[in-house]
């Protein structure tokens, strides 16, 4: 059982921080356009940390640093490199030979392995995201772009063949579609933004690249890296408030792919800026509330310790936690014990300590949001039903269990976005699979049960209305080679190491008639290596 003094007694005085995790100071003086780390002298924006230090009785919310706050000036300028870099197609990086474009992209990726602690110390300062999973985040993000290079490789081996149907010759391949504005979520600053960026970039498009709202800091050390792998002009940096920023660039009317990851909400209001909105390609992964059901027959242990992960690791800040548990009514006085047990378990504190779970929220709205979700579903008739739950002291909020929960409650629909877990009871399973149906989101499920029968009538219904069923298992996007998508307001395309590369591309071909003159011309073009298109060079 915690209360809000043990919770305040779990902030650090200055003195207790490890000396490896010291606090990061950064004032960013600098940003990135058209191959210059150009100096920032305007006006800046604070960037704080969501640990607090302990200072006296007081407890203080550090400063990490500050960033650029731009303006539409600066944010024009980027988009205008970037278009200047694409050159409608003709540019150094979209027509350079897909061997070429790898090599830059390995010497980046081998500069971003040289500043790994520092990233992953600003991980933890800047959305407190816990040690393992800062350097999980690291370093799935490096295997990632890893992992792309030999996708695209294998994509080049495949394009590479010509075909030849009723008397015409063909070789098809994927060319770049232009210029791309990537922006990631807070959550997974670095990995996911860079699973839009980087396929984005090999496959020859240039890029505006604005950092998420927080977790902007660990972007610098690699600004220098950007700048000296990739010809000036293929990505630059904004920061910055949306508004200011974002909207002039995309009303432009010069963007041509939107790689967003965040709310449904900002993706409409982004996207209506441009004046045709049809030439902008939309790559979002958006709003999720994927619903755990657990079937009368379920290993209720299993089941208990897959949802409180599920529910909860990163605080559940991720798109693809379990937002909702629905149990069934025969198992669920015995499924409740068992989970809070699993809930209550979880170690709270700083994001350097050993073994800890819950860490502070990222977000400064987000405690007081929570609690008007909990209170909610209070004065609707659910109970908060964990010996901690409800507890918070400033950024750090104790999981919280409510039930029973219907749907008068906000918590039913709305997208929590943190460590609060409604759980709600069905006697009939047609109510679950309702619930789904009824649902304004559509990325994935978890079923947790034991009888193939059973199962094998849920997992039909399911995959028409999510794009990924959990056999008892949490939901979760790895691994990274699988698709990744969503139905209704969960997202548009599909991302994984190869989907991403077909995603940021279109299929385009050269194609002749199967006469003499025009084999021997085509011969002579390969022969010569006078074509990065056209060629049949097999790449290693
Ligand atoms: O926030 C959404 C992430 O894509 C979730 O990824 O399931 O690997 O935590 P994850």
């Amino acid at each position: 059982m915690t209360d809000t003094a043990n919770l305040k007694a779990l902030f650090p005085k200055k003195d207790d921080i490890p000396a490896e995790f010291s606090m990061p100071l950064m004032e960013q003086d600098e940003y990135l356009i058209n191959g210059e780390l150009r100096k920032w002298n305007g006006e800046r924006k604070d960037v704080f940390s969501p640990v607090r230090i302990k200072d006296g009785d007081n407890l203080i919310q550090p400063r990490l640093g500050s960033v650029p706050n731009m303006t539409e000036k600066e944010a024009l300028e980027a988009l205008d490199a970037a278009v200047a870099a694409y050159d409608h197609g003709r540019g150094q990086w979209p027509t350079m030979a897909v061997a070429d474009r790898i090599k830059h992209v390995q010497k980046f990726v081998e500069q971003m392995i040289s500043h790994r602690d520092e990233i992953v110390n600003l991980l933890m300062w800047e959305i407190c995201k816990n040690l393992d999973d800062a350097l999980k985040e690291f370093d799935r993000t490096v295997d990632y772009i890893k992992d792309t290079i030999e996708a695209l490789k294998d994509l080049d081996r495949t394009s590479s063949r010509f075909k030849i149907e009723q008397g015409i010759i063909a070789q098809i391949r994927r060319a770049p579609l232009g210029v791309v504005l990537s922006m990631g979520p807070f959550n997974y600053p670095l990995n996911e933004t860079f699973t839009t960026l980087i396929p984005a970039l090999i496959m020859g498009n240039t890029v505006v690249f604005k950092t998420p709202k927080l977790g902007c800091l660990l972007f610098w050390p690699l600004l220098k890296a950007f700048r000296d792998s990739f010809p000036p002009g293929v990505i630059n940096t904004v920061y910055g408030s949306g508004r200011t920023i974002i909207t002039p660039i995309v009303s432009s009317g010069k963007i041509d792919v939107l790689a967003f990851i965040g709310s449904s909400k900002a993706s409409d209001s982004i996207r209506k800026n441009h004046p045709k909105p049809h030439r902008m390609r939309c790559v979002l992964g958006l709003d999720a509330k994927n619903p755990a059901i657990i079937l009368p027959d379920a290993d209720i242990e299993r089941a208990a310790k897959e949802c409180a992960l599920g529910a909860l690791s990163f605080n559940g800040q991720r798109c693809t936690a379990l937002k909702m548990l629905w149990v069934h009514s025969s198992i669920v006085d015995d499924f409740i014990p068992k989970f809070i047990a699993e809930v209550e378990k979880m170690q709270m504190g700083m994001p350097w300590t050993d073994g800890v779970r819950i860490t502070p929220v990222a977000e400064a709205s987000k405690p007081a949001h929570l609690a008007e979700l909990i209170d909610d579903a209070v004065s609707h008739g659910a109970k908060v039903i964990n010996p901690s739950g409800g507890v918070s002291c400033e950024s750090l909020v104790c999981p919280t269990v409510v039930y029973p929960v219907n749907d008068k409650m906000r918590i039913y629909t709305e997208e929590q976005f943190g460590p609060v877990v409604p759980v709600a009871v069905y006697d009939e399973i047609e109510e679950a699979i309702n619930y789904v149906v009824m649902s304004d989101y559509g990325q994935q499920v978890s079923l947790f049960g034991k009888d193939p029968k059973e199962m094998a009538s849920l997992i039909d219904p399911m995959v028409n209305q999510v794009c990924r069923v959990n056999l008892n298992s949490q939901c979760q996007r790895g691994p990274d080679v699988f698709p990744f998508t969503g139905r209704k307001d969960s997202a548009e395309g599909t991302l994984s190491v190869s989907d991403a590369l077909r995603v940021f591309t279109i299929r385009t071909l050269v194609a002749a008639k199967d006469t003499e003159d025009n084999k021997q011309m085509i011969t002579t073009i390969l022969k010569d290596d006078l074509s990065s298109f056209l060629t049949t060079d097999f790449i290693f």
